[in-house]
């Protein structure tokens, strides 16, 4: 919102087909995923630039959630999902069977639709992460509280509360706790899979300014279905449609001048 200059990628569009690789935060290559026997991803192929935030828009089931999942690995929860190919964060491929998954959770960090506080304090739901990774001194601990809570722009309203339970607050704060517990840790890129799906407007609004705040720090990946949000949020977009990437591209060209008939369709309301 305010200062531009501490951005980490550079202002305006940015050319995503030969995105240097300094800029990049995530490369997905030939990614394609499988349920068992159901094929959800085919396919894709994209560059995710580093300092921005990108969005994932689509209809119900087209995989917009399964990608997003992928790049954190999330999938490997699920039995009998089986994905091939790439995704290189620094040019590592984070489905190399020596990656230590626990270090690429906290690099790469997530939000689900709905906010899931743990049934603790609002002080010990902020720093979960960092009493697992064993910190324990108190000053760091206060400190990574009062940080997170700033950037996820709730601290004035719960200061006076931090060891109230994370239960008692709106879905709107909730939503704000469970992105500070997030960034606690200090991932270098936020998932976000429709944030603001269960909220008011109000909380809405506050969250989509949040993310637009904090890709000066991180890189931002979202899921939404609403695509104003997208337009308002996102520097570049992904349109997905039945497990194939469509077409992406800086937001504004997106919206205003799309290549693909499909998009065109869908941003349009004109899809199915
Ligand atoms: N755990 C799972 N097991 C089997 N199939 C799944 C699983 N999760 C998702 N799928 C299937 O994969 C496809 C993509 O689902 P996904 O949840 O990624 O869609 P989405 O674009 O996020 O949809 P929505 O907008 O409704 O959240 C769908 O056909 C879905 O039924
Ligand atoms: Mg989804």
């Amino acid at each position: 919102m305010i200062s531009i200059n501490a951005n980490i990628g550079l202002p305006g569009p940015v050319d995503l087909s030969s995105l240097p690789d300094d800029q990049t935060a995530l490369v997905i290559r030939n990614l394609n995923l499988y349920y068992g026997n159901t094929q959800a991803l085919f396919d894709i192929n994209m560059r995710i630039p580093k300092g921005k935030v990108t969005a994932f828009i689509g209809p119900s089931g087209c995989g917009k959630s399964t990608l997003l999942r992928c790049i954190n690995r999330m999938n490997d929860l699920v039995d009998g999902c089986k994905v091939d190919g790439e995704i290189l964060l620094h040019g590592t491929n984070v489905y190399d069977e020596k990656i230590d998954v626990p270090a690429l959770r906290r690099q790469v960090g997530m939000v689900f639709q709905r906010p899931n506080p743990f049934p603790k304090s609002i002080y010990e739901n902020v720093i979960y992460g960092l009493r697992l990774q064993g910190v324990k001194n108190v000053r760091t601990l206060d400190d990574a509280v009062e940080r997170s809570l700033r950037a996820a722009a709730l601290w004035d309203e719960v200061k006076d509360r931090l060891h109230d339970n994370a239960f008692g607050l709106s879905g709107g704060q909730q939503q704000r706790l469970v992105i500070a517990r997030a960034i606690a840790i200090e991932p270098e890129v936020l998932l976000l899979d429709e944030p603001t799906s269960a909220l008011d407007p109000i909380s809405t609004l506050t969250i989509e300014e949040l993310i637009n705040d904090l890709k000066r720090r991180y890189t931002v990946v979202i899921v939404t279905h609403n695509m104003q949000q997208a337009a308002r949020v996102s520097d570049q977009t992904a349109f997905i449609n039945l497990g194939k990437l469509v077409e992406y591209a800086d937001t504004d060209t997106l919206f205003t001048t799309p290549k693909n008939k499909q998009t065109e369709d869908y941003i349009t309301g004109r899809y199915g």
